[in-house]
């Protein structure tokens, strides 16, 4: 599933158009708690989280080396890329690993977007 994953995706850094939103035509109860679900989205893959009834989105890819940090092992809020064991707090986007580096590419945190609710009950992402 990743090479399928990696193939489609832009190999760009994420940047984020303020101004924008996105229908994933996804709705919260199709997502799976125990698995993130990345989606193609304007902004490059993101992935979806579902955590104590709330949807959070931030980017798929890790911001290292491009590991699949979707496919990392979710501990409550954190996950934790498989590569190197990179470790971001979902809901915010912040680095929280112990040795964390303070400064440049290492310390900041991923792509995120808000997640709302489209009258028909779909997500709509929209980059924060
Ligand atoms: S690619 Fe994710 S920690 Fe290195």
């Amino acid at each position: 599933m990743h090479d399928d994953l990696s193939a489609e995706r832009e190999h760009v850094p994420i940047t984020c158009v303020n101004d924008a939103t996105f229908d994933t035509g996804l709705r919260a109860a199709e997502l799976d708690p125990e698995r993130p679900k990345p989606v193609e989205t304007p902004w490059g893959m993101m992935a979806l989280y579902s955590i104590g009834g709330r949807v959070h989105c931030v980017q798929a890819f890790c911001p290292h080396l491009d590991g699949p940090l979707f496919e990392g092992s979710l501990a409550g809020n954190v996950i934790t890329c498989p590569w190197h064991g990179w470790r971001y707090d979902v809901t915010s986007g912040a680095r929280v690993d112990l040795f964390r580096a303070r400064f440049g590419d290492a310390a900041k945190p991923l792509a995120r977007c808000e997640v709302s609710e489209s009258s028909r009950g779909t997500l709509v992402l929209r980059p924060v």
